[in-house]
């Protein structure tokens, strides 16, 4: 990590928690942060039905809200689905995009994530973009061939870094308790900026925010966020509980 970038840690709630569990987590985030200066952004992202209940939970704290998804699309005959307007009306400051479990569950490709995250950017949001191997993917080595295409392919046209975060999350970490090794975790995130490096600029690459996600919990939060180019995390099962998720900010 380094000061040019300020990490952030977001938390990403999936599909968990009733009007109930996410009043008592935001309650829970609140109180920790409050004289707490954790040295780093936070993020949390809820279930769509949640965000206005957590959202004025946390208005008054340093806590940021973001949701999990968005239509490619400004409005329409889309039944189900949420434009990026919607998610900032309703006081979203960013949205997670592209996460493997969209990808596989939907069927979202690399220029799906891209008009979505187009969309995004028109509304005013924030957009974290996730990438990330197959297991089967990393053990035939084609690992950063295949973050470094989905990152390109994912990138809008314009590439801003005080608006775009990437995360890689390998899909075999994901909620299984396992990672990379930290040699493998520093390998993609170098491999990922110089990639940025190539497809925007220099200054753009070193000031982009790249999160590493899967399996990040208390006990390897801190290793993993003293890679150098680790600037945050993505955190799935362990943001649910508000101490283990405030000890990874912590970390920071
Ligand atoms: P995990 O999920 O922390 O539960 O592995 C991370 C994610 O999917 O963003």
């Amino acid at each position: 990590m380094t000061q040019l970038r300020r990490p952030l840690i977001a938390g990403n709630w999936k599909m968990n928690g009733l009007v109930a569990d996410g009043t008592a987590l935001a309650n829970s985030l609140t109180a920790l942060t409050e004289k707490n200066d954790l040295g780093c952004e936070i993020l949390v992202c809820p279930p769509a039905m949640i965000i206005h209940t957590v959202g004025s939970i946390i208005k008054t704290s340093i806590i940021e809200i973001g949701a999990q998804d968005c239509h490619s699309a400004i409005s329409g005959a889309h039944t189900g689905d949420l434009s990026a307007e919607m998610i900032k009306d309703a006081g979203c400051s960013y949205v997670i995009l592209g996460h493997s479990e969209r990808r596989t569950d939907h069927g979202e490709s690399d220029k799906d994530v891209k008009a979505k995250t187009e969309a995004a950017l028109n509304a005013g949001l924030k957009v974290i973009i996730c990438i990330g191997e197959t297991e089967s993917e990393r053990d035939q080595g084609k690992a950063l061939e295949v973050v470094c295409s989905q990152l390109t392919n994912s990138m809008p046209d314009v590439i801003n870094a005080d608006q775009l975060v990437v995360a890689y999350e390998p899909v075999w970490a994901i909620g299984t308790g396992r990672i990379p090794s930290l040699g493998d975790v520093e390998e993609v995130h170098l491999a990922l900026r110089e990639k940025l490096q190539h497809i925007s600029n220099e200054d753009t690459a070193l000031r982009m925010r790249i999160l590493y996600g899967g399996s990040m919990k208390p006990g390897n939060a801190k290793e993993l966020l003293a890679l150098k180019n680790v600037d945050g995390g993505l955190i799935g099962g362990a943001s649910l509980n508000a101490n283990d998720f405030v000890a990874i900010a912590n970390c920071c």
